[in-house]
């Protein structure tokens, strides 16, 4: 009894202590290992004398569950601690200033090539693509392109062999002729993409924007395309009354040819697209020529449609009054960053005519 007593006080003093999980799980040891003194007690109890024997079993569970308790209160402290101090370290400091980051921004030939593609789909257009490394065959011939035409020629077109059979395509007029090879009609795509010719100077760029559209079907007229551009012209400047002419021109690939022009004004200084004296020429079209039909194994007597390309750059300058095409390739950040289009807040509005 007396050994019982001089356990509980030692260890109760010991777990009154400061302690770490490694000293706690000491002293569970030094108690209830296999040599720990409870455990000894324990099987001292048959050594003891018969009548005092009940008693001291007693006691010693007594003082077990005790010493125990006193354990779990302790681990659980120090688990409390240990949770208090991960707590405490992570924390937030709401306080602390943000951090400044640099939003990328939208190029505005990107901006415009999707402003254009989402135009067109409201009226059924799907968009296709092709590649910028073209053949002579789709950029030239299959377009009904005869041999001596100027645009064939080395000061125009950059060739990548010298037998002249791989080219920079010099408009995305080829897409119209993958799109014809690889499907049947009706046909009824825009095309937007990269264009190349050998020209620069403040309104030419080597490399520029075009999109071609094509849309091929039983019943397609001329009155279809005026419709179609018309609807475009409107929407992409997000001006109702605009001036719109076809002025007669030629282009191989269709027949006939018209180039478009808008009316416009300068008022102080800015150009205004719509009404106006002054005509500003933005696309070639026409109807699709039965030769290029007949190049894509499509029955002119049967199909027949309209066709038309636009320069993106031109049109995006003018929608933003970006005065050099040049700078649209100059990849300068403080351009960029003024001209650009902040990726979450796009004009909502640019569809606003039809809505
Ligand atoms: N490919 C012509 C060019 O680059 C533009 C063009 C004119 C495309 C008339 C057409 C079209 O599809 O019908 O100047």
């Amino acid at each position: 009894m007396l050994d019982l007593k001089k356990i509980k006080d030692e260890f109760k003093l010991k777990l009154g202590k400061k302690l770490n999980l490694s000293e706690i799980n000491q002293i569970k040891s030094d108690l209830f290992g296999k040599n720990g003194h409870i455990t000894l007690e324990f099987k001292n109890i048959g050594k003891i004398a018969e009548a005092e024997r009940k008693n001291f079993a007693s006691e010693l569970n007594l003082v077990k569950g005790e010493l125990q308790n006193l354990i779990n209160i302790k681990v659980r402290e120090i688990e409390n601690i240990e949770i208090n101090e991960k707590l405490e370290k992570e924390k937030i400091d709401i306080t602390l200033p943000e951090r400044n980051f640099i939003r990328g921004k939208i190029h505005p030939v990107s901006q415009t090539i999707d402003e254009i593609s989402s135009i067109f789909s409201e009226i059924g257009f799907s968009v296709a693509e092709g590649p910028d490394v073209e053949n002579e065959y789709n950029n030239f011939t299959a377009l009904n392109t005869p041999d001596n035409h100027p645009a064939r020629d080395m000061h125009d077109t950059f060739y990548l062999d010298p037998k002249k059979e791989k080219l920079l395509r010099t408009h995305t007029s080829p897409v119209q002729i993958r799109t014809m090879l690889n499907d049947k009609p009706p046909f009824k795509i825009i095309a937007p993409g990269r264009t190349y010719r050998s020209d620069s100077d403040q309104t030419h760029t080597p490399m520029f924007h075009q999109v071609e559209g094509l849309h091929i079907d039983t019943d397609i007229n001329m009155g279809h395309l005026k419709g179609c551009l018309n609807y475009f012209i409107k929407e992409f400047f997000e001006v109702k009354n605009i001036k719109m002419r076809f002025r007669p021109s030629h282009f191989p690939f269709t027949e006939p040819s018209a180039e478009v022009d808008i009316g416009y004004e300068i008022k102080n200084g800015k150009i205004v697209i719509g009404e106006g004296d002054k005509w500003l020429e933005i696309l070639g079209c026409g109807m699709v020529h039965p030769n290029v039909l007949k190049n894509v194994k499509v029955n002119p007597d049967k199909f027949q449609g309209y066709a038309f390309g636009i320069g993106i750059d031109r049109l995006a300058m003018l929608k933003y009054g970006i005065k050099d095409l040049r700078a649209f390739f100059e990849c300068d950040y403080r351009w960029l960053n003024h001209f650009g289009f902040d990726p979450l807040d796009v004009p909502t509005n640019y569809r606003g005519l039809s809505r």
